[in-house]
């Protein structure tokens, strides 16, 4: 089992050179050598780069372009239908490529010109302040390996799939974009590991599994969501709560399961009002008022 707030399975690098990934009691990948050895050359790739270099181009198998072409078609009805129209609109403008899993570079060509934003390669797990803080400077840290093949509609952890479809989608929304980058400059204003944390968790349940009404019909705009079309067919049945800090900032989750609390923004006005000007503000006396008033409710 994770720790909570541990998304990535750990990653290590043998004094030989060859790079090990644990993967959790509940991946479906586990017990399978083939994924295990090619999740280890995937990590051992970004491992190995340094920032500045050119982004590490992954030799991609058919399998694995299988399974990105079996996600971007299964999902994209779903979005369709599902999606807040802010992030159709900027799935529409970045155009990825449904047939091929795209290099990472090839993300920031068409991303860049849109909101500014470019992809760097990580192995798994980037440490909360680093990969905030790259927020702040418009630059994701992304994985390159994918989900395991036979489990397609769901993942219990982020692969490509997740941090290019359901982020990379997301950041062509100037909007969105601007929420996101709000949010990784906060980072850099927080000293308290409990600040961070409040801050991560708004995120979570905004940038990642927010969900919107438009037009009367309830909406998803968070990548968590949006990545997984298991998870596009559940939303709409769990329970949908009033956008509330206090509440976002506090509330316990389960990393490795569809999330069964979701929190709905009026619209995206409200949701630049709310979430956006938190995450403008928030310094380490805020985060603490706005847990010391959860403790009272
Ligand atoms: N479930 C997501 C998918 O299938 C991936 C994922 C796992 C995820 N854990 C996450 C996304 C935590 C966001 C946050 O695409
Ligand atoms: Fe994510």
């Amino acid at each position: 089992m994770f720790e909570e707030g541990q998304l990535y399975s750990p990653v290590t690098q043998h004094d030989d050179g060859t790079v090990e990934v644990h993967l959790s009691d509940n991946h479906p990948g586990r017990n399978d050598p083939a994924y295990l050895k090619r999740r280890g050359e995937i990590a051992g790739a970004a491992l190995s780069w340094t920032r500045g270099e050119p982004i590490p181009q992954i030799d991609y198998t058919e399998a694995e372009h299988d399974v990105w072409r079996t996600v971007s078609h299964e999902l994209a009805p779903k979005h369709e239908k599902y999606a807040h129209s802010e992030y159709l609109a900027a799935k529409h403008a970045l155009n990825l490529p449904t047939e091929h899993v795209p290099q990472l570079h090839e993300v920031s060509e068409r991303l860049e010109p849109i909101t500014g934003w470019t992809y760097i390669a990580a192995p798994g797990l980037v440490p909360l302040r680093d990969f905030y803080g790259d927020l702040g400077a418009k630059t994701f840290n992304s994985t390159q390996y994918l989900r395991y093949g036979s489990q397609p509609l769901y993942t219990p952890e982020p692969d490509i799939i997740h941090e290019v479809i359901g982020h990379g989608n997301q950041l062509a929304s100037p909007r969105f974009a601007r929420i996101t980058e709000a949010a990784g400059q906060a980072s850099l204003r927080l000293e308290t590991d409990d600040a961070m944390k409040f801050v991560a968790d708004v995120f979570w349940f905004s940038m990642e599994f927010g969900i919107m009404r438009e037009h009367g019909e309830v909406k998803a705009y968070g990548a968590g969501i949006l990545s997984s079309y298991g998870e596009m067919d559940e939303f709409g049945h769990m329970e949908h709560r009033a956008l509330d800090l206090v509440d976002m900032g506090t509330l316990n989750y389960d990393i490795t399961a569809y999330q069964p609390v979701l929190f709905c923004a009026e619209g995206m006005d409200q949701l630049e009002d709310v979430v956006g000007s938190f995450f403008e503000s928030v310094d380490d006396d805020l985060a603490a008022r706005l847990r010391a008033e959860a403790a009272t409710r």
